[in-house]
Order: structure tokens, then C-alpha cells, then sequence
């Protein structure tokens, strides 16, 4: 290649020098059989590895590289892929929260130290979404996502059986006595029978969905299968264009705005989507600087009603949602509630909304003849949660959204256990509390709060209850379930001051969350209330509790909000 045909980019730096840096640079990379030409002076991507075999959903993430890759090289680039930690949700413990920040840190200095003009971000199970964007937003590279595209259909005797969602509604039939032991166990290889993440508009099916309303994936990139052709063609699509968003100097920061972040915000409550979304959305609008308080995300999809008729507030699973116009549709039918203008990495959402087909208004249904009527997601506020907390209503049972009933308190979920064994003083009335579960707390603010039911109600048929807690839930989980009090108990929130038998009220409609006890007595409570001591193992874990910031401004660690950029300085040799 000649000094005219060679293009100028981030990677130059590296590639270009001369003297013992530039030697080194381009040397090691020829042990990997690279011509000079291919990396120096041609836009390097990287590409963000999220494969491992200990998480399942990002199983196929290998072959998908390879797509990429193709489509990088058809464009003239050269691509690198590099591996970060990744988090599979169904096997990490204690819970893959409390490494989410850990992932957008390594994603962070991985793409900032190396060579790279651009990234495709590989992302899948639940977490491995919001740390690849939380992370690229600080380093602020062109950017494109490829997700990898949810499960086939589950089905047992010609049912179909939803991810995550009915291992919930099934492990309740159990408890119940409805259903056998063994016929749960069958159900295990129903319900998992490709590669891909859950099928059901859970937490991984609504960051991809979120994904892809903010413009940072090409069209039908959040519900395509993950083992359809098709995705493979988007992924060696997504490694071209990225290349092409290189040499335009297009920025992942020129696509996030606070405008694209409202847009994902609309297409969240009309998804229904997982309530971690909210968690998630916040916590990459601190990265990029946009202001975004907890109680806007009510206000901006105010009126939105749930139009995606997927589990867990609807019937059907993320293929019938791809074979209905997936995203591209839904963004179709809220055309005018979106910002038209907001550029995504083809084109604005204008210009994909209009290009978009419909082929099932039973699935992706009409405003004016939803699947749930708004508000799907709600931020609440009141004495027990003076900094929000979050209701998923249109996955709780409509005449508990408004309810009154005395607290039973859960310390723990041993403490649970322990009470469930007799069940005394729980009726269907009693609101469920569950502390010290929140980000400081647990920690990590595992998925707990959708707190099993209490066996000797279920026997009666009783299928919900009003739970509470500073804990998060599964997005494929189902209930009245009060999620993310803020501030948790753990650092002094009033949930740590409820006692047994206090009255708290719930108004969904209202938007209040009420402990019913005056002033003055938790003010004397506060007084005496001695914090549980959180155990200092030191590691990781410690550094977490230090800097984990509370649920409604997005639980990122205090250090990591803000926009780093791609700059690095000092030569390493
Ligand atoms: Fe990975 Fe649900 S467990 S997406
Ligand atoms: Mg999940």
C-alpha cells in the first residue's frame, strides 16, 4: 500500500511510528500472518468477545465473530477480536449484577489501550448488554451491536414453554401439588433447545430490543433468531458497516443522545420490558453525560401502552415477535411518539420506522388496542421509597395495584424459608417485604424480589401477592412486585425501619408507595435501628460496597460515571 492509499485512524498511532515502538507494534502483529498492509492504514475494529461456555445464551458468539469478520475485510478493514469477562445469568453467583460495572470496566480499558477505530460489541445474556454499552459510552468509538438473537421456541406436548417465565409459573405448581417433580425436570430440555438467549421479552430480549431503538443495531437485530441465516448476514452486515461508520466519524456518542435514550424509554413500555432495563438505561446515560432521573422514565412514556403481546406480560415468545416485524414495527406503530430525527447507525428512526413491515397486529398490536393499558412500567415515590422504586404493572395482577395490607419482613430468604414452614400470620393480604437485598446490601441486588409465594396459599390457589423490596426481578418474572427502593435498607433507607404488622399502602395510579406510620415513630425507630454489619472479605467485592451508587441513579460505581474518551497516552516501551 502507498502513504496515499494508506488511511489515517486512531490505530495509526500505533502502526505508523517509526523508531523501537513502531517496530514492536507492527512486528507481533505479523506473527499472526497479518500483511502490513491489512492493519496499517485500513480502520482496525475490534470485535468484544462475550463467548463462553459458562453462558449458555452467548454460546454460538464464536461463529458470529466470524461473520463480522467477514463483513470487516469485505469493507476493507481488518478485524481483531478480543475477549472480556462475560456473565451467564443462569450460573453466576451470587448474582451477575455485581459484576456487570466489572465487565464495563474491562470492555472500557480493553478497547481505550488497544488499536482500535471501532467496535462491534457481541452482547447476549442479560448483563453482557448494558457492561459492553456502559463501557464502550466511555470510551466513545464508532459503535455497533450485534445481538445474539433469542432461543427457538420451547415446547412440551405442543405447548410452548417461555424462557425463565414458566420455570416460574411451573416451580409454583410444584410447590402447589399440581404438578409432579419429574414432570418439572422434563420440562428443563423443552424449554432450552438452541443456541440463544431466553425467548421471552426478559432482560435480554429488552436490551437487545433497547439496542436496537437506540440506533445502535442494524434493523431486526434485537428479535432474529440466533441460529437463523439471517443473523448471521446481520452480523457480516454490522462488521462492514462499521467500518463504513469509521470513515464517517460517526461516534457512539452521536447515536446515544438524550433523544435515542427517550426513544428506547417509549419502545421499553410499550414492550413491557424487563424492569433491570430502567436500572441499565440510567446507568448508561451517566456514562455519556445525559441527565436522566428515575421519575422521567415515567413521565417520558407516559400514556404508552404494552402493544408486544410476548411473556411475561403477554402469550407469545420472541420468534412469533421476529415473524411479526420485530422492532422495525413497533417502531412503526409509536412513529409519533418517537424522535424521528435521532440518527442510528443506518439512518434515522424516521426513515427505518417507515421502511418497516407488520405481519401480525395480533402481535404487535395497535395503540388503541394494546395488550395492557399503560402504564406498563411505573416509578413510584413515597416515605418508604424517598428515591423511587419501580413496578413492572403490566406483569401485576390488576386489583392488586392498588392494595393496603400489613408487612411480613424478611430479613433474608433463609428468614423466608423459616416462616413459609408454617405460614403463621401470612394471609392474602399481607404485603411481603424483602431487605438487605439491595446494591450495597446483598451485594449486587440480586434478582429476588418476585418472592416465592407462601406454600399454604398456593394450596388455596392464591397466585399473587404485593411484594416489596430493594432487591431487582428477573424480566421474565411476573407479579405485583415493588422493586429498586431507594435508598436500600443498607445504607439507612426507611425499609429497614418497617416492622412486622405495619400497614404500607400501594397506589400504582398515584404513583405511591406509603409506609403507614407517622413521622415521629420512624424517627424513633431510625434512632434506635442498628445497620446489620456487612462482612469485609476484601477482593472484589469490597471495592463494590465502597463505590456502588444506589438503584434510581443506575448502580454504577461512583468513578466510572462520565465519558473517558479514546485518548492514551505514554508509549509502552
Ligand atoms: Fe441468558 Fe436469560 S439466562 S438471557
Ligand atoms: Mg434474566
Amino acid at each position: 500500500m502507498s502513504d496515499e492509499e494508506r488511511e489515517r485512524h486512531r490505530s495509526s498511532d500505533w502502526f505508523e511510528g517509526e523508531g523501537v515502538n513502531g517496530f514492536i507494534h507492527r512486528s507481533w502483529m505479523k506473527n499472526q500472518g497479518h500483511p502490513d498492509r491489512m492493519f496499517n492504514g485500513r480502520p482496525v475494529i475490534g470485535i468484544c468477545q462475550t463467548f463462553s461456555d459458562l453462558t449458555p445464551c452467548n454460546g454460538h458468539f464464536r461463529e458470529i465473530a466470524e461473520f463480522v469478520k467477514r463483513g470487516v475485510y469485505e469493507a476493507g478493514g481488518l478485524p481483531v477480536e478480543f475477549p472480556v469477562m462475560s456473565l451467564g445469568e443462569t450460573i453466576v453467583r451470587p448474582t451477575t449484577m455485581l459484576y456487570r460495572n466489572l465487565v464495563s470496566m474491562d470492555v472500557e480499558e480493553s478497547i481505550r489501550a488497544n488499536p482500535l477505530d471501532g467496535v462491534v460489541l457481541l452482547c447476549g445474556c442479560d448483563k453482557t448488554t448494558p457492561a459492553l454499552l456502559m463501557g464502550a459510552a466511555s470510551v466513545d468509538l464508532p459503535t455497533i451491536v450485534v445481538s445474539g438473537g433469542p432461543m427457538l421456541t420451547g415446547r412440551m406436548r405442543g405447548r410452548p414453554l417461555g424462557s425463565g417465565t414458566d420455570v416460574f409459573r411451573l416451580s409454583e405448581e410444584v410447590r402447589a401439588g399440581s404438578m409432579s417433580v419429574a414432570e418439572f425436570r422434563r420440562s428443563e430440555s423443552c424449554m432450552s433447545r438452541s443456541a440463544g438467549h431466553c425467548n421471552t421479552m426478559g432482560t435480554a430480549s429488552t436490551m437487545a430490543s433497547i439496542v436496537e431503538s437506540l440506533g445502535l443495531g442494524l434493523p431486526g437485530n434485537a428479535a432474529l433468531p440466533a441460529v437463523d441465516s439471517r443473523r448471521r448476514v446481520l452480523a457480516h452486515d454490522s462488521g462492514r458497516r462499521v467500518v463504513e461508520l469509521v470513515r464517517e466519524g460517526v461516534r457512539m456518542s452521536d447515536i446515544v443522545t438524550r433523544q435515542a435514550i427517550e426513544n428506547a424509554v417509549i419502545v421499553n413500555a410499550a414492550l413491557a420490558g424487563s424492569t433491570n432495563a430502567i436500572v441499565h438505561l440510567l446507568a448508561l446515560a451517566g456514562r455519556l453525560d445525559i441527565p436522566l432521573e428515575l421519575a422521567e422514565l415515567d413521565h417520558i412514556a407516559a400514556g404508552i401502552p404494552a402493544i408486544v403481546d410476548v411473556q411475561p406480560s403477554g402469550r407469545f415468545l420472541m420468534e412469533d415477535f421476529f415473524e411479526a416485524g420485530g422492532i422495525p414495527a413497533v417502531m412503526q406503530v409509536l412513529r409519533d411518539a418517537l424522535h424521528g430525527d435521532a440518527l442510528t447507525v443506518v439512518g434515522t428512526v424516521r426513515e427505518r420506522a417507515a421502511l418497516a413491515e407488520r405481519w401480525d397486529d395480533e402481535v404487535v398490536r395497535d395503540l388503541d388496542r394494546p395488550v395492557v393499558p399503560a402504564p406498563t412500567l411505573a416509578v413510584l415515590h413515597g416515605n418508604l421509597a424517598p428515591d423511587g422504586a419501580v413496578i413492572k404493572a403490566s406483569a401485576a395482577s390488576p386489583e392488586l395495584l392498588v392494595h393496603t395490607g400489613p408487612a411480613v419482613v424478611f430479613e433474608s430468604m433463609d428468614d423466608l424459608e423459616r416462616r413459609y414452614v408454617t405460614g403463621d400470620g401470612i394471609t392474602v393480604d399481607s404485603v411481603l417485604v424483602l431487605r438487605g437485598a439491595g446494591p450495597r446490601g446483598y451485594p449486587g441486588m440480586p434478582e429476588l424480589g418476585n418472592l416465592p409465594l407462601p406454600p399454604h396459599l398456593l394450596r388455596q390457589g392464591v397466585r399473587d401477592m404485593v411484594r416489596i423490596s430493594d432487591a431487582r426481578m428477573s424480566g421474565t418474572a411476573f407479579g405485583t412486585v415493588v422493586l429498586h427502593v431507594a435508598p436500600e435498607a443498607a445504607v439507612g433507607g426507611p425499609l429497614g425501619l418497617v416492622r412486622e404488622g405495619d400497614l404500607i399502602a400501594l397506589d400504582v395510579p398515584a404513583r405511591r408507595l406509603e409506609l403507614l406510620v407517622d413521622a415521629e415513630e420512624l424517627e424513633r425507630r431510625r434512632a434506635t435501628a442498628t445497620s446489620a454489619e456487612i462482612e469485609d472479605g476484601g477482593g472484589y467485592a469490597a471495592l463494590y460496597r465502597a463505590h456502588v451508587t444506589q438503584a434510581d441513579t443506575g448502580a454504577d460505581f461512583d468513578f466510572l460515571r462520565g465519558r473517558r474518551g479514546s485518548e492514551v497516552h505514554g508509549d509502552n516501551h
